[in-house]
């Protein structure tokens, strides 16, 4: 079996739905169930023993070197993170906690028990560290996009955690032989994305007749890949990724804020108009996020001619299949955005007037 943490979070879980679908083989899901953990989003495993679900934190050694015990993974896929920048510009401690401590602790325990396996297990044995292109910091408007090689220069407390932990992964293979994969990947979209980011905060937004917020200019890019191209990026390195090594993963889609949130606008148009006017009326150019980075864009070569990944859906498709996911999947939705998620946006918004 695999180990997957954070399972119950946007990638991680769409990452066990699909792997469930390929393959029969079991995961243990541990994860802390923060505000961003939904164990709804994985309902349709109910009863089904290929899926073992424990709730924990990454950064508790004990209950993470029992489960590595009790269930031999032959792989560590590491999704668990504190992952919105908005978040962490509010209060970064929980994001060094988990980010930079519980990657810590998590890779001191799978040190500890692939150190004593037998010598086949141990050369199969994979840790694979799910990352991000923040911790390349930004681009300016003619730059060529991020590679491997790209120094580190990470802008927000989230990307610094992030790059943190890329090198403390980093430093287990190099200093222990500790067998790690790392990936790198830019802005995800699709089904059970938490609406505290941008998309899925647009669609229900726009919804409830409520205005869309757009920081600063809406001229900043990021480079979007649908959730379940990611995930296969996952499997692909995984399975083949050498040992040691990082792969850039992205969409070659950047597109500049507001064009995101225009299209989003104009599909509610199409499949749910509103009596009161288009969906664009509700665009609202509010305060800039600290610090906003201005650009991502991912090389992703690297990945396409080692591996044979690339991404199999078009912006066009997978943003369509996803605001009709949400449409369709509004008491997910509704259930999610109550309680801790109202002072959220009490927290995130209330200072960003419209400018
Ligand atoms: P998410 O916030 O939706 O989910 C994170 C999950 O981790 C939640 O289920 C949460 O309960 C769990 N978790 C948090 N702290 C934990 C802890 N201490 N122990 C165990 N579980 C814990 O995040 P996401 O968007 O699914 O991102 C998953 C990973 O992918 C993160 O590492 C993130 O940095 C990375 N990533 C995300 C994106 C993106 O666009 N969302 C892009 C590139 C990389
Ligand atoms: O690049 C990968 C990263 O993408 C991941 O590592 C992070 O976990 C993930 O959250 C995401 O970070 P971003 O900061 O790019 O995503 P977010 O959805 O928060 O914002 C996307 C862009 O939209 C960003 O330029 C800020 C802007 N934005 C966001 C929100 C929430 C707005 O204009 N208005 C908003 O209300």
């Amino acid at each position: 079996m695999i180990l997957v943490t954070g399972g119950a979070g946007f990638i991680g879980a769409n990452f066990i739905l699909d792997w469930l679908r390929l393959h029969d083989e079991p995961v243990l899901n541990l994860d802390k169930l923060t505000y961003a953990g939904n164990p709804e989003s994985l309902a349709s495993l109910a009863g089904d023993a290929r899926h073992v679900f424990v709730q924990g934190d990454i950064g508790d050694r004990a209950l993470v070197d029992r489960l590595l015990a009790a269930h031999r993974p032959r792989a560590i896929v590491n999704f668990a993170a504190e992952s919105h920048v908005d978040r962490s510009i509010h209060g970064p401690e929980d994001f060094i906690q988990t980010n930079v401590v519980g990657t810590f602790h998590l890779l001191e325990a799978a040190r500890a028990w692939w150190m004593a396996l037998p010598a086949a297990e141990q050369a199969a044995f994979r840790f694979l560290h799910v990352s991000t292109d923040e911790v390349y910091g930004s681009l300016g408007p003619g730059d060529a996009p991020f590679t491997e090689t790209t120094p580190f220069a990470p802008n927000s407390p989230y990307s610094a955690s992030k790059a943190a932990s890329d090198h403390l992964v980093r430093a287990y293979h190099h200093t222990y032989g500790l067998p790690v994969l790392t990936t790198n990947c830019s802005n995800n979209y699709g089904p059970l994305q938490f609406p505290e980011k941008l998309i899925p905060l647009m669609i229900l937004n726009a919804t409830r007749g409520q205005p869309l917020p757009i920081y600063g200019d809406g001229m900043n890019v990021r480079d979007w890949l649908y959730v379940s191209d990611h995930c296969a990026a996952i499997r692909t390195v995984l399975d083949r990724g050498q040992v040691g090594e990082t792969y850039n993963v992205g969409g070659w889609n950047e597109m500049p804020n507001i064009a995101i949130v225009n299209t989003v606008c104009a599909l509610l148009d199409e499949m749910r108009p509103d009596p009161a006017g288009p969906h664009a009326r509700l665009l609202t150019y509010v305060k800039d996020r600290p610090g906003h980075d201005r650009r991502y864009a991912i090389d992703a070569r690297k990945i396409d001619r080692e591996l044979g990944w690339k991404p199999a859906e078009t912006f066009e498709s997978g943003i369509r299949k996803t605001v009709r996911w949400y449409l369709d999947n509004m008491q997910w939705v509704e259930r999610v955005a109550s309680g801790e998620y109202r002072n959220w946006l009490d927290r995130n918004y209330a200072d960003r007037s419209a400018t």
